[in-house]
């Protein structure tokens, strides 16, 4: 993919396809489009016959006298955002795509005084790019999908003074969603190919490709090591668990950052077996793990001036005659005992190790991702991450790159009085309550007790790492949901 960037107006872009945006209700097209659409009066009069209202993801393609153009509505004018922005410009792109051309041109924005010229580049391109992913690994592409593809994405501005830090905000754009398409790829890969050795391999070639540290401790030496956590849930699969690290350490780093992320590569349940309705969808039980993989390959990309490290357990979750069973009591890396009432809580059993090894590196922010909990999903949906962490500046610092990015977090409460129903009788403590109550929370209960003392949040990403529903730069399917959350994070830190 092509990305330019250009003064001008979008109709004088050699061979692409300009792209109006179209504000809602404002009477005629007259006042929507920009002035260059205006002195075309054929234009004019097809869009105001056409119905077009300008609502937001609306399109409208028309023939010109040479080529064609596309209208995209943008909404209404008040509550404009840069999301809005961010899906501008994947329908155009995906409306394009479906008609065959090759190359468009998208206006930067401006004027209305919402945001940046260099933001509204950001949104435009990391729009574009996401909503334009497709998964094609497997198979051959339909007919009517076949050689349909864009190009080159001009981007195009009214005024030449921004065209330098317009250039480098597409650039970090398209660093980032290229990460979220990396973070895509292995949530959508099936487990039978997205192995645990399958995301140590990943992890090694963007060691490679970046200069960074890596180090992967296979089953073998877990085992030795006291990786109690990680082990008792993989003792049950063929597939040997990794623990996975990944170090992104530029000279002179302000801060130190670790990212833990969920790796489940498949989670049948182990013993305690989930039904089979929606099994298959099991295989995103890695999506902490992928954003993690994804993070620590844009950090690098864009070299943030801090250290960060990416720490995952990958493992299945299998029922086996070798498979751990309810009731078994594990020994954590941490030394702490639990009591494993129900192997199907897994995540927050490989997570103790991740947690308890991120203590090595006396880091400034812990952060965890995990497809954690049924119970997030009912508690908030598919819109917002459940975020759990006693450290108010920092659940304030998340929830700012979730604004910007729209990857939005919502926080629930951490009483004490909810880590009561996280005690054994026998163990330190039990992997479930007995209650079932407030699922999402006692689960990061259960982790606060291996991250003592470090300054740690927990996102559970059930909800949100997956989607039934397309959305505009969102294909359905696996969302890649954190990539942009930490980046963002990271780049604001100071
Ligand atoms: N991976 C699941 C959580 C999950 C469920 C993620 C649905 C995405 C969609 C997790 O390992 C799990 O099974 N959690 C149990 C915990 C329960 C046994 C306390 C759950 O949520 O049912
Ligand atoms: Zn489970
Ligand atoms: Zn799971």
């Amino acid at each position: 993919m092509r990305i330019d960037v250009n003064a001008g107006r979008v109709d004088q872009v050699r061979g692409a396809v300009p792209v109006y945006a179209a504000l809602e209700s404002e009477r005629r097209p007259e006042t929507l489009l920009p002035a260059s659409a205006l002195r075309d009066p054929g234009l004019m009069s097809v869009v105001s016959r056409s119905g077009f209202r300008g609502a937001a993801n609306e399109t409208l393609l028309l023939p010109r006298r040479q080529g064609w153009a596309l209208i995209v509505g943008l909404g209404k004018a008040d509550g404009l955002t840069l999301d809005r922005v961010r899906q501008f410009a994947a329908t155009a792109a995906r409306a394009l795509r479906r008609n065959g051309f090759k190359s468009m041109a998208l206006p930067v924005l401006g004027g209305r005084g919402f945001a940046s010229a260099e933001d509204v580049a950001r949104a435009l391109v990391e729009g574009a790019l996401l909503g334009l992913y497709r998964y094609d690994r497997f198979r051959k592409l339909p007919k009517h999908e076949a050689g349909r593809k864009i190009d080159t994405i001009t981007l195009v501005t009214d005024t030449r003074t921004r065209e330098a830090a317009i250039r480098s905000a597409a650039a970090r754009a398209r660093t980032v969603a290229e990460a979220v398409a990396l973070a895509r790829d292995l949530i959508t890969g099936p487990s039978n190919f997205v192995t645990p050795s399958h995301l140590a391999s990943q992890a090694k070639a963007i060691a490679r490709r970046h200069r960074i540290g890596c180090t992967v401790l296979p089953f073998g030496r877990l085992k030795r090591m006291g990786f109690g956590g990680l082990v008792g849930v993989a003792q049950g699969s063929a597939h040997p668990a990794q623990f996975i690290v990944l170090d992104y350490r530029p000279p002179r780093a302000k801060s130190t950052f670790v990212f833990c992320g969920k790796g489940i590569t498949f989670d049948t349940g182990g013993i305690n077996l989930k039904p089979s309705a929606k099994m298959e969808q099991m295989k995103y039980d890695m999506s902490g793990a992928a954003a993690v993989l994804a993070t620590l390959q844009a950090a690098a990309a864009l070299r943030v001036p801090h250290r960060v490290v990416g720490v995952i357990a990958a493992t299945e979750n299998m029922p086996s005659g070798t498979a751990q069973k309810p009731g078994d009591i594990l020994k954590t890396l941490s030394g702490k005992t639990v009591e494993v009432l129900n192997t199907d809580a897994e995540g927050r059993l490989v997570l103790t190790d991740c947690l308890h090894y991120a203590k090595r590196y006396r880091p400034d922010c812990v952060i965890d991702l995990a497809t954690l909990t049924g119970a997030c999903i009912i508690a908030l949906g598919s819109e917002a991450i459940g975020l759990m962490t006693t450290h108010d500046r920092l659940a304030e610092r998340i929830t700012a790159a979730g604004e910007s990015t729209h990857e939005r977090v919502w926080r629930l409460p951490m009483w004490d009085e909810y880590g009561e129903l996280m005690k054994s009788d026998i163990a330190d403590l039990k992997n479930v309550s007995n209650t079932g109550e407030a699922g999402t929370i006692t689960a990061a209960k259960f982790l606060e007790a291996f991250a003592e003392g470090l300054p740690w949040a927990h996102l559970d990403i059930a909800g949100t790492a997956w989607t039934e529903r397309d959305k505009p730069y969102v294909p359905k399917g696996a969302v890649g949901v954190g990539v942009r959350l930490l980046v963002e994070l990271l780049e604001r830190w100071t």
